[in-house]
């Protein structure tokens, strides 16, 4: 199917009735429903479906600059970019499509980057949509040039939750966390799971490769598993900063939680001819912990 831009969507079902659709447009996951239809990531009413912009909400890819602790527009360009569908993608070291529906995305620089980001890259992304309704994102970044290149990334990752005052993450207690993207001091956090009632902007650092967001009201978890990510970035603008986004509705904040799969605080360095992969896997669950996975 096509967008209101006429750039190209891929929409992935499972037999059950999940579904997942993604957007050409920055390779970004703008929605996942799980088998009874309801949708899982949030997305602005405000939401803009412009180019170059990335939508407010769903999944959207952050590389190779997460956040605007760089030079780089915020986020990085590559959400900004029309990407192209891979029929003969390179095999994954863990290829398993069994029972799944994906669709490999590729993005290559295009006549801007050699300015603002000089590097040959390869950034392939694939996008699964398993039996029992799991989304995975599978992004494999290789440098294709003579030279070193580096990078930061993060699967900016908006959860559809009913009030985010009712809300818990959990694993992420007793963590150290940056507060706010380029703020260098460091914090810790305490036992507790996390509970959210101000403004959040947070990279926690060295996290496990699971974590949980407990919706209590829609009896509803979150699990949240990645690999090749070391941080776990955890945003919501509450009241005063959703006032100042155009493209967000003053109280959506209520209906949302950021939690990003990422690799911020130390950069990922390839060589000529490496490869680096990062992996998001989420499921929504009626129950309420990693450990029961
Ligand atoms: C979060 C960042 O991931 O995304 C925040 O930590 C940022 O600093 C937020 O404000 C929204 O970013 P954007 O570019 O999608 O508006």
């Amino acid at each position: 199917t096509k967008d209101w831009n006429g750039i190209d969507q891929v929409v992935l079902r499972n037999p059950q009735g999940a579904s997942a659709r993604v957007s050409l447009h920055g390779g970004q996951v703008i929605s996942w429903r799980n088998d009874l239809g309801e949708e899982l990531l949030f997305s602005s009413s405000k939401a803009i479906f412009k180019s170059p912009k990335a939508m407010r909400g769903g999944i959207s890819i952050c590389f190779p600059q997460f956040g605007n602790c760089g030079s780089l527009e915020q986020q990085g360009f590559a959400r900004n970019k029309i990407w192209t569908i891979e029929d003969d993608a390179p095999p994954l070291l863990n290829n398993d499509i069994r029972g799944k529906s994906f669709v490999d995305l590729l993005l290559k620089p295009g006549k801007e980057e050699p300015k603002c980001w000089p590097h040959g890259f390869e950034l392939r992304l694939r996008v699964s949509l398993a039996s029992d309704g799991n989304l995975a994102l599978i992004s494999r970044v290789r440098n294709i040039n003579g030279k070193p290149f580096s990078f930061s990334f993060g699967y900016h990752t908006y959860l559809s939750l009913s009030d985010i005052s009712e809300v818990r993450l959990e694993g992420l207690e007793t963590l150290d966390y940056l507060d706010n993207l380029c703020q260098r001091e460091r914090f810790t956090e305490q036992g507790d799971a996390l509970t959210f009632e101000s403004e959040v902007d947070r990279v926690y650092l060295s996290s496990p490769n699971c974590v949980a967001v407990l919706d209590h009201e829609r009896k509803r978890t979150y699990v949240i598993r990645k690999e090749g990510l070391p941080d776990v970035v955890v945003w919501n603008p509450w009241e005063k900063k959703s006032r100042a986004m155009a493209d967000f509705g003053d109280e959506e904040y209520k209906q949302m939680l950021c939690v990003d799969g990422a690799a911020v605080e130390k950069l990922i360095t390839l060589k000529p001819g490496e490869e680096w992969t990062g992996r998001l896997e989420l499921a929504a669950v009626p129950s309420s912990f990693c450990s029961d996975y």
